[in-house]
């Protein structure tokens, strides 16, 4: 049977990904951030997984305000990376499992998520920099293939995160279930506080942050408990992200261990956060 190995939080600011792209992840505003991430990076380099369950939101790159799908699975043999404006990213292309979303699909669907299935799809930022977080030199080829799940985190009302959590629990469940040996690694990407527009464009709310990575390791419920609109308060109307980070947590086993964290302010508008926790199963 499939299992999950890992877990990873992470921000996906879009800056992180164009730092590395242009080399710049030495020069002093960068370092920092990305000496936080090393450690991690050679814990999940040694456990390889075969596929990477990548929770993430599209910013209107390849889901326009058109259709907005709460929850969606990307169910392709492969997905281009998307053109933010700027051409795409110089990463490999993005291979999928359909056999893996198929049944992830199902399983979901069956209990009683109602999913919308993305059978063609560009990946953004969103998914490309959480990726490029975890293997900062892929080469010709990310290290495994991947499953998209997409979250609408953009238009009001976003999911809650109760439900957010409920589904990680379900795809925990579903990954489980899946009939062939597979290590499993679940990315739960976004964040940390930021607002990138308004009134309050700027906002980082570090005693928040801090109290989130706490708790998205000892107390998931008390982080599914909060409304939508006490995430936005507090972390900003793009900090709401935070919402996929429990995705994750609820795909984890109730046994883990907290690998490796890291906070860092700012990355561009943003508090930039990540946590890795080693799934120790049941
Ligand atoms: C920024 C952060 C994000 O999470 C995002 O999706 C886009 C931009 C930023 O801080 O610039
Ligand atoms: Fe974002």
């Amino acid at each position: 049977m499939a299992r999950v190995i890992w877990g990873l939080a992470t921000s996906h600011v879009p800056s992180i990904g164009a730092a590395m792209d242009n080399h710049k992840t030495s020069d002093e505003y960068w370092k920092p951030l990305f000496d936080g991430y090393e450690p991690a990076r050679k814990w999940m380099a040694a456990r390889r997984p075969d596929v990477a369950i990548v929770i993430y939101n599209d910013h209107a790159n390849a889901v326009g305000l058109d259709l907005v799908p709460a929850f969606g699975l990307g169910t392709a043999d492969f997905y281009e990376v998307a053109d933010e404006g700027w051409g795409r990213r110089p990463v490999p292309p993005v291979i999928g499992a359909p056999e893996l979303s198929e049944h992830l699909v199902r399983e979901l669907m069956d209990d009683e998520f109602d999913i919308a299935t993305f059978n063609r799809l560009d990946v953004d930022h969103g998914l490309t920099v959480p990726l490029s977080v975890y293997c900062p030199d892929p080469g010709d080829a990310w290290p495994c293939a991947v499953v998209p799940l997409l979250v609408n985190v953009i238009q009001y009302p976003q999911p809650t995160a109760a439900r957010c959590y409920a589904l990680g629990k379900a795809l925990g469940r579903a990954i489980r279930s899946f009939p062939r040996e597979l290590d499993v690694a679940v990315f739960g990407t976004g964040g940390m506080s930021h607002q990138l527009a308004g009134a309050r464009a700027g906002l980082i709310n570090s005693e928040f942050d801090r109290m989130f990575l706490r708790a998205i390791e000892t107390e998931p419920e008390k982080l599914a408990a909060l409304s939508r609109e006490d995430y936005i308060r507090q972390a900003g109307t793009e900090g709401i992200e935070l919402i996929m980070w429990l995705v994750m947590r609820g795909a984890l086993s109730d046994k883990i261990a907290r690998v490796h964290e890291t906070y860092h302010v700012p990355a561009s508008n943003t508090a930039a956060g990540a946590a890795l926790f080693e799934d120790l199963g049941e």
